[in-house]
């Protein structure tokens, strides 16, 4: 469908021609005068120069032209030259019955679908999860889902980091704790064990320890190096531990992502982009884009235009190593063979931009990258505790991701069973539900690239813009239905009617903005936008809500109309939240 705000600006444009303007002048934005009008259009004084006329002028000859369309019930030019538009209702009431027919509600899917690959989550091996990584998840399952909402063909890769250095780290503490295994008998010819000889308890225990190892014991930090360096050439039995870490870490991980509701399409690694690589740098250097800088191999990548210096891209060190950077591009390599995509977006923490561009640049520079794929940046902001420093535990470590779930889930199940008389189980069920809306809402709802502070209280709270506000609206809605239902109704969808009031042509006004707002999301990459007209559209229904008897309503007709604007209500805030990766419950 036609997104309503282009519907009226096709009007306005035909006004501005008809008078003997230039349509282009036709322009509605929403009003930021709520008091006086619902749309306006600021062409008039746009126009001004132009045509040498007083804008109030132009505006008036507009209105003259457009004033007894039938979408407007009032148009009015004010000075110094403002159109003012207000909707008529049943014009409104009629946009959003179609909406109801239509099974996408009016969002009209891209013509042309995308084959997008969103590079999130990208937790590390064997270390545990923790909050830096968790708005990677977030941000990224978010554009995911927005983008497919809009039609397009997208794949999620986890981009696991699985082949650093903290592998030999892990290698040589197991190593140091059991040398009989026969992963570490250098003659060992026959079979290793199909299990691990360890638990994900006593990995995410052996990493820190081996960490700490090799910041005080310079030997065993070489000894860590040389490990990594070994499996990263083969070596047997260490590829056969590494095939364990990968066996434990993996499904540890697949439970804390289906905790969070994020779901990857592919659980590649960095280690996937290993085989690539040779052939990469063989062309790199033959085709001249890579050339020897102080012992490294390294790809140039300033250019004429930079205000600041863009340090090379690095593809080799003089040891013969390779590099993030060499990952990356090698990842991209694979990507572009194995899914061509038309945009690859990378979610990950802004502190990392520059690597970013050195890459981006380096991909496109070589072809790696042709230049109609689009790689796109999405940068995040630190996630700070209330001090205003990145979040700790109360004890100043360094807080897993589990048990910041734990915190907010333990804070939620106090607040519903203070609130409710709901069972013990069942409050649990939902402390869940909502505990995970509160962290989503939480991240979602500030602008990705900003910083912003964690604040369990606030997030926790069922007032204010938060996200168990939002699904305490929606439950609401669900209640009302239930009743209506339990008195006997039908619900029907395609059945409302003009507003009679002004909270709920207000209301509708909210309603029929989704496909307008879905839309930009996606242009922009911008949950937050979701988040910022959920919220408008919780309030507008909550005043709607306590400003009007719903099912004491007597005339049937306009109760049906009710019922049929909380459907639609309903429906456009569960795609919302869909998009942003929570749901609500029955009853809360
Ligand atoms: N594993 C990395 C980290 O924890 C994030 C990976 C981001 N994605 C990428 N393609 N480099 O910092």
């Amino acid at each position: 469908m036609k997104k309503l705000i282009d519907r009226i600006g096709d009007v306005l444009a035909e006004g501005f021609e008809q008078a003997g303007y230039d349509r282009a002048y036709g322009k509605v934005t929403i009003s930021n005068r709520p008091d006086l009008c619902e749309y306006q259009c600021n062409g008039a004084m746009a126009g001004a120069k132009i045509y040498r006329k007083a804008p109030i002028m132009i505006a008036g000859d507009v209105v003259e032209k457009i004033r007894d369309q039938e979408c407007f019930e009032e148009v009015t030019a004010v000075n110094p030259g403002f159109i003012n538009l207000k909707l008529d209702r049943e014009y409104v009431a009629e946009y959003l019955r179609q909406m109801a027919l239509s099974d996408k509600m009016g969002l009209e899917e891209s013509g042309d679908p995308k084959k997008i690959v969103i590079d999130y989550g990208g937790p590390n091996v064997a270390k545990p999860l923790h909050v830096g990584h968790l708005r990677s998840a977030i941000i990224g399952e978010s554009i995911k889902r927005i983008a497919r909402k809009m039609g397009h063909e997208v794949l999620g890769d986890i981009h696991l980091g699985d082949w650093g250095y903290q592998m030999g780290l892990i290698i040589t503490e197991l190593k140091a704790r059991k040398p009989e295994l026969p992963y570490f008998q250098e003659d060992y010819e026959g079979e290793y064990p199909e299990e691990a000889s360890f638990t994900i308890s006593e990995l995410e225990e052996i990493y820190p320890t081996a960490s700490l190892k090799a910041k005080e014991d310079e030997a065993y930090r070489e000894e860590a190096l040389h490990a990594t360096y070994l499996l990263q050439n083969g070596h047997r039995g260490y590829t056969a531990v590494w095939n364990h870490i990968m066996h434990v870490s993996v499904t540890d991980l697949k439970k804390n992502y289906a905790n969070l509701n994020v779901e990857f399409d592919l659980w590649k690694g960095e280690s996937d982009a290993q085989a690539d690589i040779p052939d990469m740098i063989e062309r790199l250097k033959a085709e001249g884009y890579a050339h020897m800088d102080e012992g490294a191999l390294v790809i140039d990548v300033q250019e004429e235009t930079d205000t600041k210096e863009v340090p090379p891209c690095m593809i080799q060190k003089s040891d013969g190593a390779s590099l993030y950077g060499t990952t990356d591009l090698a990842t991209m390599v694979q990507r572009m063979r194995d899914y061509y995509p038309d945009q690859i977006i990378y979610v990950v923490d802004k502190r990392q931009e520059l690597h970013f561009v050195q890459v981006f640049r380096s991909a496109k520079k070589t072809g790696i990258v042709p230049s109609e794929t689009e790689l796109t940046f999405l940068g995040f902001g630190t996630m700070n505790g209330k001090d205003g420093k990145p979040f700790k535990t109360r004890e100043g470590g360094v807080m897993r991701l589990e048990n910041l779930i734990a915190e907010i889930e333990e804070e939620m199940l106090k607040k519903i069973m203070e609130n409710r008389t709901v069972e013990e189980q069942e409050a649990k069920q939902t402390a869940k539900t909502v505990g995970l809306a509160a962290i989503k809402y939480g991240d979602l709802s500030n602008q990705a690239s900003k910083d912003y502070v964690f604040d369990v209280d606030r997030f926790t709270s069922f007032e204010g813009n938060t996200g168990p506000y939002i699904l305490y609206t929606i439950v609401r809605i669900k209640s009302i239905l239930n009743k209506y239902q339990a008195e006997g109704g039908v619900p029907e969808e395609a059945v409302i009617q003009a507003a009679s009031g002004d909270s709920e042509k207000a209301l509708m006004l909210e309603v029929l903005k989704y496909n307008e707002v879905m839309e930009t999301a996606y242009a922009e990459l911008a949950p937050h936008k979701i988040c910022a007209y959920v919220y408008d559209l919780a309030n507008a229904f909550n005043r709607f809500y306590h400003e009007t008897k719903i099912l004491a309503e007597e005339d049937t007709e306009k109760k049906q109309g009710y019922i049929a604007l909380l459907l639609l209500t309903r429906r456009v805030l569960e795609s919302c939240i869909d998009v942003l990766g929570f749901e609500a419950p029955e009853r809360m």
